[in-house]
């Protein structure tokens, strides 16, 4: 098949361009060539989607067989890529289990749960997606929405509390304490690129995942406290964990912390039995000790672990929260 991707040089989409190709498929990538060249043998158009009428019209004039779009995030994106795409026989949206919020009436969260997004990542995914089901309802147009939950690889390792701040894998080098959110105790589902790519790949041409939305986790599920106990096991070294309540990080205001609340203080766990059931290549096999040595060894690779000396926020909560403790108790 004829296959487009909309970004193909990320996170997500550089494992599965390559599945796709490895499985026969021609593939040609969108994207604005800032995140490096796609995996040897698919093509690139180069273009920035924010450019709606070139990119409506630049893949108008291709001919597609399927498309899968990384990169939609609102309504606006969601109907440019319904007019981009008009034709295909098959689109993919990536969408987010944000898209839930965090207030569950059951867990795991399967499809039908309603949706109460709780920041504008989420409101703004389901407003995309609803203007794809629209599309799928009135005219036709063939979409599948895939939700994946925190899925991490080399070019996005796992986050500990900021958004971004990936210096806590050096801090555990290092010996010094690492802050988790409250107890630690909140479940998370992590899945590595290469098994989000046991999804991706194969369901592109599966017309029965056609007006269908998907849950893309693994099976089972883990602390946030034993997600930082497996990464000290892959580094070789044992270190504190002290919890933080999710009120003062949020009240810290630092960067990337306004997440914490929708990712690290809740149970965030979802049911993919639809999508193991309708992709039953999707067989995730990647553990998370295993994911985290290859993310920590490409990291390394590239020079891409921050030197944690120079980020202070973490050792100042500590010292801080020590010094609570201190008072209260004597
Ligand atoms: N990773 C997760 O944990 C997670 C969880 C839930 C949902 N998601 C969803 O997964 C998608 C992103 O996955 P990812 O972070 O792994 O990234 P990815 O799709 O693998 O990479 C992003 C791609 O988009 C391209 N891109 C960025 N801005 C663009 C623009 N303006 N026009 C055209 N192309 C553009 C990038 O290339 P250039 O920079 O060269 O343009 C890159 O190829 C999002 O839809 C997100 O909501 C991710």
């Amino acid at each position: 098949m004829r296959i487009c991707v909309v970004g193909g040089t990320g996170n997500i989409s550089t494992s599965f361009v390559t599945r796709l190709l490895a499985l026969g498929h021609e593939v040609t990538c969108f994207n604005r060539g800032q995140s490096g060249p796609p995996p040897e043998g698919a093509a690139v158009i180069t273009g920035d989607r924010a450019d709606r009428p070139a990119f409506e019209r630049t893949l108008q004039a291709q001919r597609f067989d399927a498309a899968i779009d990384m990169f939609c995030f609102n309504r606006e994106e969601a109907e440019s890529s319904i007019r981009a795409f008009r034709g295909v026989g098959h689109f993919i949206q990536c969408s987010t289990v944000c898209t839930y919020g965090v207030q569950y009436d059951w867990l795991p969260a399967t499809e039908d749960h309603p949706l109460r997004p709780t920041w504008a990542y989420g409101r703004n995914k389901v407003e995309a997606d609803r203007a794809f089901m629209r599309a799928y309802y009135e005219e036709g147009f063939p979409v599948t929405i895939i939700k994946p939950s925190t899925t991490y690889g080399p070019k996005i390792a796992p986050r500990q509390i900021a958004w971004e701040d990936r210096s806590w894998i050096d801090r555990i080098r290092k010996g010094k304490p690492v802050v988790v959110c409250g107890d630690g105790k909140a479940l998370h589902h992590f899945l590595h690129v290469d098994d989000a790519a046991l999804c991706f790949a194969p369901i592109v041409g599966r017309t029965h995942t056609i007006g269908q939305t998907y849950n893309m986790v693994r099976r089972g599920f883990t602390t946030w406290e034993d997600y930082h106990r497996t990464a000290m096991q892959v580094l070789g070294r044992e270190v504190e964990l002290v919890g933080i309540p999710l009120a003062d990080l949020v009240a810290m205001n630092s960067p990337g912390f306004e997440t914490c609340r929708d990712y690290l203080a809740h149970n965030q766990i979802y049911s993919a039995e639809k999508l193991f059931r309708d992709v039953p290549e999707f067989q995730p096999v990647v553990s998370l000790a295993d994911g985290l040595a290859r993310v920590i060894e490409a990291m390394d690779r590239e020079g891409r672990i921050p030197n944690s000396d120079d980020i202070t926020w973490e050792d100042r909560m500590i010292a801080a929260q020590r010094s609570v403790r201190h008072s209260a108790l004597s």
